[in-house]
């Protein structure tokens, strides 16, 4: 299983203004384009409940996986039935481990910010595929706290026009 995280951050290190602010207003068509052939080729996308209820909808042939820890509770599993996406209160190790059962090669872990910190300190991350965007938003949501890692080493570097920055780090092995 090839669990990467894919993000997009600010120079200022940032993922969100504010807990609403979706990337999908502040992200590049490129990024974006990425984003999804990316996530098609996991075909599984994990995402933390507060990012799953900004997008609300499922991906287009990409299972979505919501982690959540008020399972059955409407406020936790909110969208409970729609094709395309489950809900699970499963550590990051066991979702994992789930899917490879289940025949999945790869998993896309895009956020938010909670969810990037849960899988980076149990250390399940392979791959991560940062777009740097040349913005400061001045305040908001950090990209990952309260975790401390120094064993990636950066593969490639893809520019996206003149203001964006694909990096693409692999953890040391
Ligand atoms: N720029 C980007 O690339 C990017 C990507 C994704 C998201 N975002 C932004 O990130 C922000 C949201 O990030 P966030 O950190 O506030 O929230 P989040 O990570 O999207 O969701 C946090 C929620 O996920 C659930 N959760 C987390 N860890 C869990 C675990 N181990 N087991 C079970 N459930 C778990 C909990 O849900 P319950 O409260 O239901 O228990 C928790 O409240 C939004 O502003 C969004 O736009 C940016």
């Amino acid at each position: 299983m090839n669990t990467f995280i894919i993000a997009a951050l600010t120079l200022d290190g940032k993922i969100a203004k504010y807990p609403e602010h979706n990337s999908y207003s502040w992200t590049c068509a490129e990024d974006k384009k990425f984003f999804i052939e990316k996530t098609k080729d996991a075909g599984v996308v994990i995402l933390g409940r507060k990012t799953w209820e900004l997008i609300g909808k499922p991906f287009e042939d990409r299972l979505v996986v919501v982690m959540t820890r008020r399972m059955g509770q409407g406020s936790g599993d909110k969208g409970q039935g729609i094709r395309g996406v489950e809900f699970t209160d499963k550590s990051p190790a066991e979702i994992l481990s789930d899917l490879e059962n289940r025949g999945f090669k790869g998993a896309a872990v895009a956020g938010g910010a909670e969810v990037y910190a849960e899988f980076l300190r149990a250390d399940l991350v392979d791959e991560m595929f940062i777009t740097v965007h040349s913005i400061i938003f001045g305040e908001g949501i950090d990209f990952v706290s309260g975790v401390e890692i120094d064993n990636f080493d950066v593969l490639d570097t893809k520019m996206f026009g003149s203001k964006s920055c694909l990096l693409h780090v692999r953890h040391r092995v």
